[in-house]
C-alpha cells in the first residue's frame, strides 16, 4: 500500500455508529464479552450437524491446532441435505445469473441435492472415493459449487484452480496435490465470447500424467478436443446416473480430515497448498458468515468474488450454504453488456448483502455513480469489503452510492490461510471507521509487534501476528511441513506471522497497512515477486529480473519488472509485449507486469543481492507510465531519472 493511502488512513476521522435497523442484529451489545471457548463450543454444537458429536473443543500444540476432536460430519450434508430434510427444499440456494443476458437459473436446495448426488455418483463411476484428490478448473457455472460439494460428499479433497490461471499453474497444482481426476469445461463466457478452458486443461494434462480422467462440463458450443479413454463429457457420463440422495450417502468424515487445498502465492516461486479441514473450517466460516453479515431467513446474499479463490470457497460455497441462505452466483464481468450489470442483478434478485473487493469498488467509482442510479438498490442493507486495504474514499463512495447512505460497510480482514474472517466490524455492535477493519472476532488474539517481537504502543505500526488458534486455521502446507514452520512460525517463534503490517488505535480497532513481505496484492489477487521473476527469467532472452509493486489507483498495486536482457541488449516495445505475454502463459494474465523497465544492470549489494527496496522506492514514486522501457547503462540514478521522465 502506498504512503499516500497510509496518510489518508491516519487522518481519517469519520465515524458511523450502528444504525437503528440493526438493533436486533445476530451480534448485539455484549457479543464480545462472551467466553471464547464457550462460544466456539456452542457454535460447534449448534451451527453444524454431526454424525458423531465432538468430544474435545481443541488441542493446541503450537504450531498445530486441531478442533472439534472426535467429531464426525460431512460438509455436503451440512450445506445441502440437512436443509432439504428440514423442509427447506423449495428455498432457493442460489440464483445463477449467466453472462449472456437472460441466461439464468434458480437452483433450490432440493435441486442442489439432486445435482450434487448425480455429480457424486458420476465421480464414483470413474473411481473417485474417499481420499481421491480432484482438481477443478471451472468458471462460475452452477456445476462449480456442485462439483465441490460432490467431492465433499464422497470425502474426496478438492482443489479449485481459478480459471484465469495458465496451463503451467494448473499442472503444478495438480502434480503437487497428486490429483487423479480433473473437472473442467469446454469454454467460459467472457464479455460475449467463449474463452476456451479445455485446451488449457489439455496442455496442463500433458505435464500432469497422474490425471486418469477428465470430466468436461459443456457450457458453450465451441469445438472441443477430447482424448479417448481419458476425457468424458459430463452430460454424457451423468445421463443415466441416479440422483436420489438415499442411494448416495454422505461419507462420515473426521473433523480433522482435509476438505480442500487452496494454493496461494508465498515468497518463493512455488505456490503453497494450504490445507483446510472439515470440522473447524465449516464451523468457522458458517459462524463468521452468520454474525458478520447478519444473516436472516430473508437474506439475499451476493458475494461477487470468484469461487476459485478462498473468498469464494468460504463465503460463496461453504459458509452461506451451511447457513441455508439464498445467494446470487454471477458468471460474468461487471461491465457486460454494460457497466450497470451488477446493479441490474441487485435489483432483479433484491440483494440485501453485497460482499466485494476494493478494486471493484474503485472501478465502479471510476465509471461514475450514474450506472448504479439506473436501478433500485433499496434492498441493500449491508455491504462488505475484502481482499486489500480499502481507502476511505472508496469506503465512503460504496456506502453512499451503493448503500443508499445508510448501509453499514464491514471491512473484513482475513487470508487464504486463516480460512475465515478474523478481523471485522459487526454491523449491530461496531462504530465504523472508513479504512479500519475493526476488532478481532471472538477468540482471535492478534498483536502488533516490532522487529524484536515486542508489542508496539497503540497507534504505532508493526508486524501483525496471531497468538491463539481459531477453528478454520490452516492445518499446514501440503507435503511441506518445514515450509509451514519457516513461513509462519520462525520469525517470531510461537506466533503466526501474517505478512501484513497493521496499527491499532486507542479504541482497539485495527488498521491494515498492506503486505510487509515479497507478496504483492493486485486487484485483491495475491502474487509473489519471486513467482513473476522466475517466469521472466524463464524467457530465453532474459538474463535477470527483479519485480516489485507500485501503488495503483484502481488495482491497489501494479507490478513493475526491472529486466536485464542477455548480452546487455536494449528492450524494444515488442520485447515488452513478448515478456508480458510470457508471464501470462507461465502464471496467468493476472500476473502480467504493468511496467517493464529494461536496465543493463540491476542494483545489487556487495554480496550480490538485488536491492529490492531501492527498486520499490523508485516504483513507488508513482512516476512510471504504462509499459515503460529504459535502456540507459548506469544503474539506480539513471533508472530513477528515466522513470521520472517517463511519467
Ligand atoms: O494483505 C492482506 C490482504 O490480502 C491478504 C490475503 O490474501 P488472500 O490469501 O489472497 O486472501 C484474500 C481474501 C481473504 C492479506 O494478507 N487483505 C485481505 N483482506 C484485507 C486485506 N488487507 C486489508 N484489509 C482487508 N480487509
Amino acid at each position: 500500500m502506498g504512503d499516500r493511502n497510509i496518510d489518508a488512513l491516519l487522518s481519517e476521522q469519520r465515524r458511523y455508529p450502528p444504525p437503528p435497523e440493526f438493533a436486533d442484529a445476530n451480534a448485539g451489545p455484549g457479543f464480545y464479552e462472551q467466553d471464547p471457548d464457550a462460544f466456539w463450543e456452542r457454535e460447534g454444537r449448534e451451527r453444524v450437524d454431526w454424525f458423531t458429536p465432538f468430544s474435545t473443543l481443541r488441542e493446541w500444540t503450537p504450531p498445530y491446532a486441531k478442533w472439534y476432536l472426535g467429531g464426525k460430519l460431512n460438509a455436503c450434508y451440512n450445506c445441502v441435505d440437512r436443509h432439504v430434510e428440514a423442509g427447506a427444499g423449495d428455498k432457493v440456494a442460489f440464483h445463477w445469473e449467466g453472462e449472456p443476458v437472460g441466461d439464468r437459473l434458480a437452483v433450490t436446495y432440493a435441486d442442489l441435492q439432486r445435482r450434487v448426488v448425480r455429480f457424486a455418483n458420476t465421480l464414483k463411476k470413474i473411481g473417485v472415493g474417499r481420499g481421491t484428490n480432484v482438481a477443478i478448473y471451472l468458471g462460475m457455472v452452477p456445476d462449480l459449487p456442485v462439483a465441490m460439494l460432490a467431492c465433499a460428499r464422497l470425502g474426496a479433497p478438492h482443489t479449485v484452480v481459478f480459471g484465469g490461471f495458465s496451463a503451467d499453474s494448473l499442472a503444478s497444482r495438480i502434480n503437487d496435490m497428486g490429483c487423479q481426476v480433473l473437472i473442467t469445461q469446454d469454454a467460459s463466457w467472457r464479455r460475449g465470447r467463449p474463452l476456451p478452458l479445455k485446451p488449457v486443461a489439455d496442455e496442463a494434462m500433458t505435464n500432469a500424467p497422474g490425471v486418469r480422467r477428465c470430466l468436461v462440463v459443456r457450457r458453450t458450443e465451441v469445438d472441443t478436443p477430447m482424448t479417448a479413454g481419458r476425457d468424458l463429457w459430463y452430460h454424457e457420463a451423468s445421463a443415466h446416473v441416479d440422483d436420489d440422495a438415499a442411494n448416495c450417502p454422505c461419507e462420515p468424515m473426521d473433523a480433522e480430515d482435509p476438505l480442500f487445498l487452496m494454493y496461494t502465492s508465498g515468497t518463493t516461486a512455488k505456490p503453497k497448498g494450504i490445507v483446510h479441514t472439515t470440522g473447524g473450517y465449516l464451523v468457522g466460516v458458517a459462524t463468521t458468515h452468520h454474525y458478520v453479515f447478519d444473516i436472516k431467513q430473508s437474506t439475499v446474499y451476493w458475494c461477487a468474488a470468484d469461487i476459485g479463490w478462498i473468498t469464494g470457497h468460504s463465503y460463496i460455497v461453504y459458509g452461506p450454504l451451511c447457513n441455508g441462505v439464498t445467494s446470487v452466483l454471477y458468471e460474468g464481468t461487471p461491465d457486460f453488456p454494460d457497466k450497470d450489470r451488477w446493479w441490474d442483478i441487485v435489483e432483479r434478485y433484491g440483494v440485501t448483502v453485497l460482499y466485494t473487493a476494493p478494486t471493484a469498488i474503485r472501478t465502479h467509482m471510476k465509471w461514475g455513480p450514474e450506472f448504479a442510479r439506473r436501478h433500485d438498490l433499496s434492498s441493500i442493507r449491508l455491504l462488505g469489503s475484502v481482499g486489500e486495504p480499502i481507502n476511505p474514499e472508496a469506503w465512503v463512495w460504496y456506502r453512499t452510492h451503493i448503500g443508499g447512505g445508510r448501509a453499514p460497510v464491514v471491512d473484513t480482514w482475513w487470508q487464504t490461510e486463516t480460512g475465515m474472517i478474523l478481523i471485522s466490524p459487526l454491523p449491530g455492535v461496531s462504530t465504523l471507521k472508513p479504512g479500519s477493519a475493526g476488532r478481532p472476532f471472538i477468540g482471535v488474539t492478534p498483536s502488533v509487534v516490532d522487529d524484536h517481537g515486542y508489542p508496539v504502543t497503540p497507534g504505532e505500526g508493526g508486524f501483525l501476528v496471531l497468538r491463539e488458534p481459531w477453528p478454520a486455521m490452516l492445518r499446514g502446507i501440503h507435503g511441506d511441513p518445514s515450509r509451514y514452520l519457516a513461513t509462519y512460525w520462525s520469525r517470531f517463534p510461537g506466533d503466526y506471522l501474517v505478512g501484513d503490517g497493521a496499527r491499532v488505535d486507542d479504541d482497539g480497532d485495527y488498521w491494515l497497512l498492506g503486505r510487509i513481505d515479497d507478496v504483492m496484492n493486485v486487484s485483491g489477487h495475491r502474487i509473489s515477486t519471486v513467482e513473476v521473476e522466475s517466469a521472466l527469467v524463464d524467457d530465453p532472452t532474459v538474463a535477470e529480473a527483479a519485480v516489485c509493486a507500485r501503488p495503483d489507483e484502481l488495482t491497489g498495486q501494479a507490478i513493475v519488472a526491472y529486466v536485464t536482457l542477455k548480452g546487455g541488449r536494449d528492450g524494444s516495445r515488442q520485447a515488452v509485449a513478448t515478456l508480458r505475454q510470457h508471464v501470462a502463459e507461465k502464471i496467468g494474465r493476472l500476473a502480467m507486469p504493468a511496467n517493464i523497465v529494461f536496465t543493463p544492470e540491476l542494483p545489487k549489494t556487495r554480496s550480490g543481492k538485488i536491492m529490492r527496496r531501492l527498486l520499490r522506492d523508485i516504483a513507488e514514486e508513482g512516476t512510471l507510465g504504462d509499459t515503460t522501457t529504459l535502456a540507459d547503462p548506469s544503474v539506480v540514478e539513471e533508472i530513477r531519472t528515466r522513470a521520472a521522465a517517463a511519467a
